[in-house]
């Protein structure tokens, strides 16, 4: 799946806020998917016979079918599934619904009398007595005759027992037919509904990752159980039938009565369950087709008409053809389908052929979207395009080596996203969106190993666990390591004979360290030990080491990198939280060749001493997995580069300075000055990375102090350091008339602008207001997509109640989900308490705040400083309400509660927090349960943090206003 918890960069960079990403001492946003849903209880119906009493909870058992993991007995080999959603509430029940017919043809490896297969929340007709019939399909021999059949609600099976033996080396058939809800869960076979030219319309589509598949027919619902899937589907006349396969045809037919439609789809590869698709919907399409491979992009009509869909067209080519090369291996499928739906949970699912998309993934249009919204396209598309080799064709066994399929796609992605948007450089971005992102949730002694072992994840709730940015950014980080020390050309030699080797089956991750370690030793590459030692110190322990130079000895040692310093580990490690550590560095500016590579605990390398004004900087361009710090002298010597020359420094390493000097200090091995000072030359620091770590870090200072003496100083310090920026925007913008060429230079002016508003630099008010007021004004909107987000929020600041009306009915009125992202964050914004109170009334209204937005634009609001007591009282009130009304909801709620607290730095804060989980006992937290425990700690650290450093920070800001008093801006 692609990432689905994503701050868009056009919200992620502040206005007048901070980003909700980078800040808290415990960081609860590592769920990218959670899919805890309502457990409802089905009971077999219409004459399913029961024998025994259907079991509703845990008991421990050894019976197989108490069991999460399917017994290895039978092996599918094909599937007919025939499923007809019906778009229309039942007239008595009221209920949408789906009826099916699916049978399957498996063979039998060990003799066994009992069939288990996934079935979940599905109700089945009844045949002769029983919920299935079963057949051999030899003609010559005979199936035994069911004994009895029901459904096990707990581990989602149905369950036949039999009254002989099916026989080793036998092929059986297995039918059924059987009914289903179509509900808007957003899981399995579900239902989305959007309106267009005024009209209700319906879709009916499908999530099976990882264990829905056997909530739209009965099926062996494991990655391994690889099968061939007939697929048909029923639907009215005029709708659009799609899965997996191209359709093969489509005719009338008459079910009851009913005229409707049958499409039939070709057969697909042998496949996991976990990837097919089936949707009907009234959707239209663009198309091309390169190299014989149909290229297609549906979405609902006035998108599609908008041209919302082309920008996906024009590079899904490109980049399909770059992963060709790349693996070495053509598109394995004759048609490529992308289709972006108005309700979808995760970003993006990899269906095979069939790839599912949230609207805000796939659709692009000019008048609307920023470059962050079209570069979130173009990587979502590749991560998804890269799935259908690695992932796809190639399967891991089990979900618990799922990080080796996510982290490769989430690397692969910039690649791709590359190949299509050469100019953009945005192969440099996973540093911070990847990196940085996963090393604030590592460096937490509730970390853990990016593998588990198979017999650890069992039960759904545990595979949906493993969704969460270790997964996916730690597993990018290190595979890009591992590229980066074997070079691309032995890291793709190694890949494409692996998918040779493994096309149509499933693997362990371990096959692919040896295929790496084949092309290793064919290119005669020199390493310090094998692909498979070296990985596994990445692989198996937590965390990440903190690399220390001493550019006076030439010794470099490393240690375990933690937050915070006195936290517990109580995992040991076999490994004993040491790594080998490939490391790339420069002396002087100039690049050393070759990897050093840090096998030991501490180690010297006569060639890193230098003395006087010499340096060494490690670590180059972050293609290591780990933080770096020096010795006090070296420290100097980068400082001075940085504020005489600092392009000597790579981009990627300035930023990567900044991050490393602000996380050092978090975890107290250097001084909370020194991390400052990495500060001081950004007054000359024009790109676009250094910056925005910055930002991200500084983050937790606005966050600490924005409500103390200690602010004034900082956004006075601030100011004096955006200012050049500022001035430099409004000069290449020639009076911010023209967008910068560059797309790190875009970003890069967000900032620009966000920061100067936040700070209070006039010039930037008065811009920003009359960008906002000729809106207002003409009923014209000018202002570029890229700076909407942050012009409207600082507008929206700066103005009163007519300024929020406006963007409020601008709101309502948007028709792309994009810009209505936008307006409300924005609104948000506003300083008027009476606003931000009926601006959360509004969430609790879904006719005016979708369900699915509810809790973000609380913690919207909580960001506010001015909103942050109001959001926090407002969830204290209302808490059994929004808990009854919201509970059922994934992830969203340790956001809710991590989100409203994140400021909280008082003993009167801590207090209120411990009160509310002591008064709210009763009602319960759900999904924010850890989230309540976090906060309490995170305040408890946010306290010693701000007694430990106030004085400090203070001093130190008001030496630096002092040091370079305000200037006046000159334009
Ligand atoms: C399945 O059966 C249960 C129990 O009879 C019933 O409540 C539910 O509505 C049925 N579901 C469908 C989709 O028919
Ligand atoms: C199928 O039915 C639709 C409308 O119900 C009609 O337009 C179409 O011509 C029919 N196709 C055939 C092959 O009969
Ligand atoms: C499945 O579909 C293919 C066409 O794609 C057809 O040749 C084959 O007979 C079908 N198999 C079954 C069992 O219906
Ligand atoms: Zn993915």
């Amino acid at each position: 799946m692609g990432k689905g918890f994503f701050i868009s960069k056009a919200v992620g960079i502040g206005g007048i806020f901070v980003g909700v990403a980078a800040l808290s001492t415990i960081i609860a946003l590592s769920v990218v998917y959670s899919q805890e849903r309502s457990k409802n209880i089905i009971s077999p119906t219409e004459g399913g016979t029961t024998t025994k009493p259907t079991t509703t909870t845990p008991v421990p058992s050894n019976e197989p079918w108490d069991k999460y993991r399917l017994p290895k007995s039978l092996l599918p080999i094909h599937y007919n599934v025939k499923l007809w959603p019906r778009l229309k509430p039942d007239p008595e029940t009221g209920l949408f619904i789906f009826t099916g017919e699916s049978e399957v043809k498996f063979e039998c490896v060990e003799d066994t009398d009992l069939i288990l297969i996934h079935s979940n929340k599905l109700n089945y007709t009844s045949q002769n007595g029983n919920m299935a019939a079963l057949t051999a399909v030899n003609s010559a021999s005979k199936a035994p005759s069911i004994l009895s059949s029901r459904l096990q609600v707990v581990t989602q099976y149905l369950v036949l027992e039999l009254d002989g033996k099916l026989e080793k080396g036998q092929r059986y058939r297995l039918s059924t037919i059987f009914t289903g809800e179509l509900a808007d869960d957003l899981g399995g076979f579900y239902r989305s509904e959007y309106e267009e030219g005024g009209v209700k319309k319906y879709v009916a589509t499908t999530q099976m990752q990882p264990t829905d598949a056997r909530k739209a027919f009965p099926c062996f619902d494991e990655p391994a159980m690889k099968a061939c899937f007939n697929i048909t589907l029923i639907h009215d006349p005029g709708m659009v039938a799609l899965s997996n396969g191209k359709a093969v045809e489509t005719t009338n037919i008459t079910i009851d009565g009913h005229n409707v439609q049958q499409t039939v789809f070709e057969q697909t590869e042998k496949m996991s369950t976990y990837l097919l698709a089936f949707i009907v919907s009234d959707f239209a399409y663009v198309s091309s087709s390169t190299d014989e491979v149909l290229i297609r992009i549906f979405a609902r009509r006035s998108a599609i008409e908008a041209n919302q869909g082309q920008y996906a067209l024009n590079i899904t080519g490109p980049i399909l053809k770059f992963f060709e090369e790349y693996y070495n291996y053509s598109y394995p499928l004759p048609k490529s389908d992308q289709i972006a739906l108005p309700d979808f949970n995760a970003g993006a699912m990899e269906n095979w052929g069939l790839i599912t998309y949230r609207e805000t993934a796939l659709l692009y249009d000019p008048a609307f979207s920023s470059n962050s919204n079209k570069q979130r396209v173009a990587t979502i598309i590749a991560h998804e395009l890269a799935h259908m080799w690695f992932g796809n064709l190639v399967t891991l066994q089990w979900w618990n080596d799922l990080w080796l399929n996510e982290g490769f796609a989430s690397y692969v992605e910039y690649l791709g996203a590359d190949e299509a948007e050469p100019s953009w450089n945005v192969k440099d971005l996973i540093v911070l969106s990847d990196v940085h992102r996963v090393f604030a949730v590592d460096a937490l002694s509730s970390s853990h190993p990016l593998s588990s072992k198979e017999e650890d994840i069992q039960k759904p709730a545990q595979i949906s666990e493993l969704f969460d940015a270790i997964s996916y950014s730690k597993g990018a980080s290190v595979l890009r390591m591992l590229s980066d020390f074997l070079t691309e050309n032995v890291f793709t030699k190694g890949l494409q004979t692996y998918l040779r080797e493994f096309a149509f089956k499933t693997t362990v991750y371990k096959d692919l360290w040896k295929h790496l370690q084949m092309a290793a030793n064919e290119t005669g590459t020199q390493l310090p030990d094998s692909v498979e030692n070296i990985m596994n110190t990445w692989v198996l322990q937590m965390g990440f080491p903190v690399v220390t130079i001493n550019a006076a000895t030439g010794s470099a040692s490393q240690q375990h990198f933690l937050l915070d310093p006195n936290s517990n580990i109580t995992t040991p490690s076999e490994f004993s939280y040491e790594w080998i550590v490939p490391i790339r560095w420069m002396k002087n500016g100039v690049t050393q060749v070759g990897v050093t590579w840090l096998k030991e605990k501490s180690d010297t390398f006569p060639e890193m001493k230098v003395s006087g004004t010499d340096w060494v900087l490690a670590n180059l361009n972050v293609t290591g997995y780990y933080r770096v710090n020096y010795n006090p002298e070296n420290w100097e010597q980068l400082l001075e580069v940085l504020s005489t020359n600092h392009e000597m420094i790579p981009v990627i390493n300035r930023a990567q300075l900044v991050d490393d000097a602000f996380n050092l200090a978090r975890a107290k091995i250097i001084s909370t000055v020194l991390a400052l000072r990495t500060t001081n030359y950004l007054k000359n620091e024009r790109d676009y990375m250094p910056w925005e770590s910055a930002l991200n870090n500084l983050d937790f200072f606005y966050l600490m102090f924005d409500r103390s003496e200690v602010y004034g100083y900082m956004q006075e310090y601030l100011r004096n350091q955006v200012q050049g920026l500022f001035e430099y925007y409004h000069g290449i913008t020639e009076n911010w008339t023209k967008v910068p060429e560059g797309h790190m230079d875009q970003y890069n002016q967000v900032n620009a602008i966000s920061l100067a508003c936040r700070t209070g630099l006039d010039e930037c008010q008065t811009l920003v207001t009359t960008l906002f007021k000729s809106w207002m004004d003409t009923g014209n909107n000018t202002i570029h997509p890229n700076l909407r987000s942050t012009v409207y929020c600082n507008a929206i600041a700066a103005g009163g109640a007519k300024e929020w009306n406006f963007a409020w009915s601008k709101f309502e009125n948007a028709t792309i989900a994009t810009e209505a992202e936008k307006l409300r964050y924005a609104l948000a914004c506003t300083k008027e308490s009476w606003l931000l109170n009926r601006y959360l009334e509004y969430t609790l209204d879904s006719e005016k705040i979708r369900k699915q937005d509810a809790t973000s634009t609380i913690v919207y609001i909580a960001q506010n400083v001015i909103g942050q007591s109001l959001a926090w009282d407002f969830v204290r009130a209302r808490w059994s309400y929004i808990f009854t009304e919201y509970g059922g909801g994934s992830f969203s709620f340790s956001n809710l509660i991590n989100g409203v607290t994140e400021r909280f730095s008082t003993e009167f804060e801590l207090q209120q927090l411990k009160q509310f989980k002591a008064d709210n006992a009763d009602v319960g937290f759900g999904s924010g349960t850890l989230a309540v425990d976090q906060s309490i700690e995170r305040t408890e650290a946010n306290m010693k943090w701000i007694s430990e450093n106030k004085d400090e920070v203070l001093k130190w800001f008001r030496e630096e206003v002092e040091k370079n008093p305000a200037r006046t801006f000159s334009s």
